[in-house]
């Protein structure tokens, strides 16, 4: 019970990687509110963490949408009286060569993982410094240092790292830890979009692409959600008090 009473707010815990997370901190003691855009996969985690005698809200929120973080924001703050934990975790690909890429490709994939993980942090800002207490955890990823056929989401979770350092030497004076994840290939399905990348590539299907990354893991397999879900417990807990500023691949290889 490393989180009991724990508020914490989880950004895309409809699925994957946040719904496992938002579990975790469930079974944890922590009270959980959910932010997505898909409001019925977020009733579901909800649901699960329920049947467990957990504590989980859900919203309904675009994380590019100041308004209705705020609103979100504002109405756990208010249910709860404080807000301990940030889980920057919404995110989403939009692939293309950087020849092809378009405007619209490049707006939506900036808005979602960058624009987004900062107004989400901004929002939970002000409830953290007056607490004398917080912590964020943002989520990048391997492709920060470059991967072919997403410059899009390359910047962004690069972007993210640079955000969470900045961030992290302004609120430090205020007792408020921000750090990230940054996971290689987790199977969810958002790396099942990766098979149309793979088919660039000359991969046939999704199979094929798995068992490619294996081959080239150090540790031969392909990462869970559960990985990364215990990394990001692990910042957001009081084991990592002094841990500020700092990235933690999650994907089984060393990343250079
Ligand atoms: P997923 O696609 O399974 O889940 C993403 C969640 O974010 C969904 O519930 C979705 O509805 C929500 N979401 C998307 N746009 C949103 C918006 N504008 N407002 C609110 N919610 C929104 O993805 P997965 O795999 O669980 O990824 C979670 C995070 O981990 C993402 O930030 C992703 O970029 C990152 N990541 C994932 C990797 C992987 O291999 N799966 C690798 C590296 C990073």
């Amino acid at each position: 019970m490393r989180f009991k009473d724990k508020i914490v707010i989880i950004t895309g815990g409809a699925r994957g990687i946040g719904a496992e997370t938002a579990l975790k901190f469930a079974e944890n003691g922590a009270k959980v509110a959910i932010f997505d855009l898909n409001i019925q996969g977020a009733k579901e985690t909800a649901a699960q963490i329920q049947r467990g005698d957990g504590t989980c809200s859900t919203f309904s929120v675009d994380v590019t949408n100041r308004e209705e973080v705020q609103n979100a924001v504002e109405k756990v703050f208010r249910e709860y009286e404080k807000i301990d934990i940030l889980i920057n975790n919404a995110g989403t690909l939009k692939d293309n060569l950087s020849g092809q890429l378009t405007e619209d490709e490049w707006d939506f994939v900036l808005d979602v993982n960058l624009k987004g993980s900062f107004i989400c942090s901004q929002a939970v800002q002000k409830y953290m410094v007056q607490q004398g207490y917080g912590k964020i955890v943002m989520t990048s990823s391997q492709a920060a240092v470059g991967a072919p056929g997403r410059v899009n989401y390359a910047a962004a979770k690069a972007g993210i790292q640079g955000m969470m350092k900045t961030l992290a030497i302004e609120l430090g004076p205020y007792g408020i830890n921000v750090n990230a994840v940054a996971p290689g290939f987790i199977e969810t399905e958002m790396s099942k979009v990766s098979e149309e990348y793979a088919k660039r590539r000359g991969i046939e299907n999704f199979t094929e692409y798995k068992k490619a990354m294996i081959q080239r893991n150090p540790i031969r397999r392909v990462g869970q959600p559960e990985d990364v879900a215990n990394v990001i417990l692990f910042l957001a807990s009081e084991d990592a008090d002094y841990v500020t500023g700092q990235v933690i691949y999650v994907s089984g290889a060393p990343v250079v």
